[in-house]
This record gives structure tokens, C-alpha cells and sequence, in this order.
């Protein structure tokens, strides 16, 4: 039997220091010795979004202390590892470094493999640790910085079908928490405040919903919250604005998840059931989990959650990852450097800034 896997995985791309323990078991899935996030929502609550030198610093603070306990919580040794994977992009520069050169150096030291990996990566093998779930499939991935249709056809085979040509889902639902004054981090308590408002109370637009594919575009929408916003009276119009604003993100997805369906059935030439992976720290909505269930029902898809200690930012699909990657021998050199934009699939139009037209 082929000895199976065991790799630390680090990562600090943004404003989670996560550490974590993975290893691959007979089932073909992972066991997760230890997971290890520590969020630093405290640090940026009042400037309401992540400020990256500070984030830098929150991680040189804290990332021995959450790697040893990782370690610690495992059960294993260093020595027993068989690689050390760190995130390497896309991400804060000032904040890959950290967990970066700590993954490259304990690796050096203890003379293991290090791996950088690709945290969009990480996010998009991460179903395949509770799941075991063949490819090819699609990908929905709904972050705080990036919002992509990918068709998975292997690992290191990414096709990327669609992406948002301005904000991200997660980032329109925190500029609009932050528009509203509904708390930091703004997706979950945009989400909860959703709940108490009648999401038919405002009609707000709907960006490139009849072209572009399926492209996103939802600065204009954020923009109409803000025009909407300065009309709001009473806390049940907050509420009334927040539900209607979701409800709109709602039916863009529903619409585009649909064209992403039937642009992967035509790419693969296979009607049978297919998994549909909704990933990323956005997956984790209620509402919008619903939506995509019905859809994928109708367009014949199976959907995948990753569980939410896996849907937000954590290293365990950055060890997993790794795990992946040493498996079948695709090894990125260890001269790579961190880096602040890194499209999982290269050849995908890079479909940002003025000029653009579908
Ligand atoms: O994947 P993630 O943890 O970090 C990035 O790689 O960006 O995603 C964080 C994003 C944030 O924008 C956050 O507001 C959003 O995911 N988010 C949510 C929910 N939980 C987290 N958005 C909507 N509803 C939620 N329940
Ligand atoms: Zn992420």
C-alpha cells in the first residue's frame, strides 16, 4: 500500500493566521489532525476592513505560536511530516511573506519539502478533504477578494470560465455592511441583519445580468446601496436595504451559475450528474446555499459545501493541497516568490479596469 501523506500547511495571505495538520487516509479523503485559525477581527473592526500592515504585524506576533499548536494538537512530530505547504498568493504581500519564509525555513532546517501553494487552490481541492469527488467539476469560488467559475479538470488543470470584472461577492457584501453600519466582518452580519428585512422592499440593478457570460459585475450595485442608503429612516429600512441587497446577489448568481452550468456541460460533452463545489469564505450564506441547491437540482449538478470551518480561509486546505500536489509530483520550484495577483488558470483574460466591453 502507498504510504499516504502527512503535511503541515500554513497560511497568511490575508488576515487569518492559520496553521493546521493534514493527513490523507485510505478513503482518499483527509483526516484533519489539527486546524488552527486565529482571525484578527479585534485588529481591523474599527477601520471596517483589513489594513495590511497591521495584518503583517498580527502574524509575526502570532504564527509560532499557532503553528506550535497545530503541531501540538496533531499528536505528531515535525519529523514525521512528509512536506510543509505554505500559501504563496495571491494575497497581502507584506502578509504571504510571514507565513512563507517561517514554512520555507522550518523545512530547510528539518529537511523537508516545502510547496507553495496557490491559496485560490487551496480554496478550490478543498471538498475533496471531507468529499471524494471526481473531476472534472465546476467551481463556484465566492471570496473576499475573488468570485470565479473554474472547471476543475485535475489538479494543476484549471479552466477559469468566468470572474467578476470589478468587486468580489464577499467584498460587496462588506462594502455594503460597512455602507449600512451593520459590524465587521460584513458578510455574516450582513446576513444576519438580511433576516429581519423584506427583500422586496428596494429594487436595486442587476450588472451585466443579460451579457458577459458568466462574467460578475457588481460595483454598480454597491454603488445603488449607497444612494439607497442615504434615503433610510429607521432601522427597519437598514434591515429592509440589507435583505434586498442579498436577494439581489441572489438572483445574479442564480442566473449566472446557470450560463457557468451550461458553458461546462458543452466543455466536457457529459450530461451526467456533476458536482458543482461552492467554496470560499461566501459559501458559508444560507440564503445563497438555498438558491444554489435549486439550481443545481434543475441543471442535473450535485452540490458540494465544504463544512464551514473549511469554507473560510484555513491551512488545512493549504496542507491538503500540498498533499495533492506531492502526490502526483506536480512540485512548483522552491525558488518561487510570493505574489500579490496569481490567476489559477493562466491563460484566463485578465478582465479588470476601463475599456471593457461584452
Ligand atoms: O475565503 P475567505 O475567508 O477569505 C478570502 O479569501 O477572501 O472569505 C471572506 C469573505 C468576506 O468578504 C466575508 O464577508 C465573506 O467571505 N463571508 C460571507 C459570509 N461569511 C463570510 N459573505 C456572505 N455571507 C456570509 N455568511
Ligand atoms: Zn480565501
Amino acid at each position: 500500500m502507498k504510504k499516504k501523506l502527512t503535511f503541515l500547511g500554513i497560511e497568511t495571505s490575508c488576515d487569518e493566521t492559520a496553521a493546521a495538520v493534514v493527513k490523507e487516509n485510505s478513503n482518499g479523503t483527509a483526516d484533519v489532525l489539527s486546524n488552527v485559525v486565529s482571525s484578527q477581527i479585534k485588529e481591523h473592526e474599527k477601520f471596517g476592513g483589513v489594513v495590511p500592515e497591521i495584518a503583517a504585524r498580527a502574524h509575526v506576533e502570532n504564527i509560532d505560536f499557532i503553528i506550535n499548536r497545530a503541531i501540538k494538537l496533531s499528536g505528531k512530530n515535525i519529523s514525521s511530516f512528509d512536506g510543509i505547504a505554505s500559501t504563496a498568493g495571491p494575497g497581502l504581500v507584506v502578509c504571504l511573506n510571514i507565513g512563507y519564509n517561517i514554512g520555507k525555513s522550518i523545512a530547510s532546517f528539518k529537511n523537508k519539502l516545502f510547496l507553495p501553494i496557490n491559496h485560490l487552490e487551496g480554496h478550490a481541492l478543498s471538498p475533496g478533504m471531507e468529499n471524494n469527488i471526481s473531476f472534472p467539476y465546476l467551481l463556484l469560488l465566492v471570496s473576499g477578494g475573488h468570485s470565479q467559475y473554474l472547471i476543475i479538470k485535475g489538479i494543476d488543470n484549471y479552466k477559469q470560465i468566468g470572474t467578476t470584472i470589478d468587486d468580489a461577492v464577499g467584498e460587496a457584501f462588506d462594502k455594503t455592511a460597512k455602507i449600512l453600519n451593520l459590524g465587521y466582518p460584513g458578510g455574516p452580519s450582513l446576513e444576519k441583519f438580511a433576516k429581519l428585512g423584506d427583500k422586496n422592499s428596494y429594487a436595486l440593478p442587476l450588472p451585466i445580468i443579460n451579457k458577459g457570460g458568466c462574467n460578475l459585475s457588481l460595483a454598480g450595485l454597491k454603488t445603488d446601496v449607497l444612494r439607497k442608503s442615504k434615503q433610510i429612516k429607521t432601522d427597519q429600512d437598514k434591515y429592509n436595504l440589507a435583505a434586498s441587497f442579498q436577494e439581489t446577489i441572489n438572483k445574479i448568481l442564480r442566473k449566472k451559475t446557470e450560463i457557468a452550468m451550461t458553458i461546462f456541460r458543452k466543455e466536457i460533452h457529459d450530461s451526467s450528474v456533476k458536482p458543482f463545489v461552492i467554496a470560499g469564505g461566501v459559501a458559508a450564506n444560507q440564503t445563497l446555499r438555498k438558491s444554489l441547491k435549486e439550481i443545481s437540482k434543475k441543471m442535473n449538478f450535485k452540490p458540494i459545501f465544504p463544512s464551514k470551518e473549511f469554507c473560510g480561509d484555513n491551512a488545512a486546505m493549504i496542507a491538503w493541497a500540498g498533499i495533492q500536489r506531492c502526490k502526483r509530483k506536480v512540485i512548483v520550484k522552491q525558488n518561487e516568490k510570493v505574489r500579490s495577483r496569481w490567476p489559477l488558470d493562466k491563460k484566463a483574460p485578465f478582465l479588470k479596469g476601463p475599456g471593457l466591453k461584452f
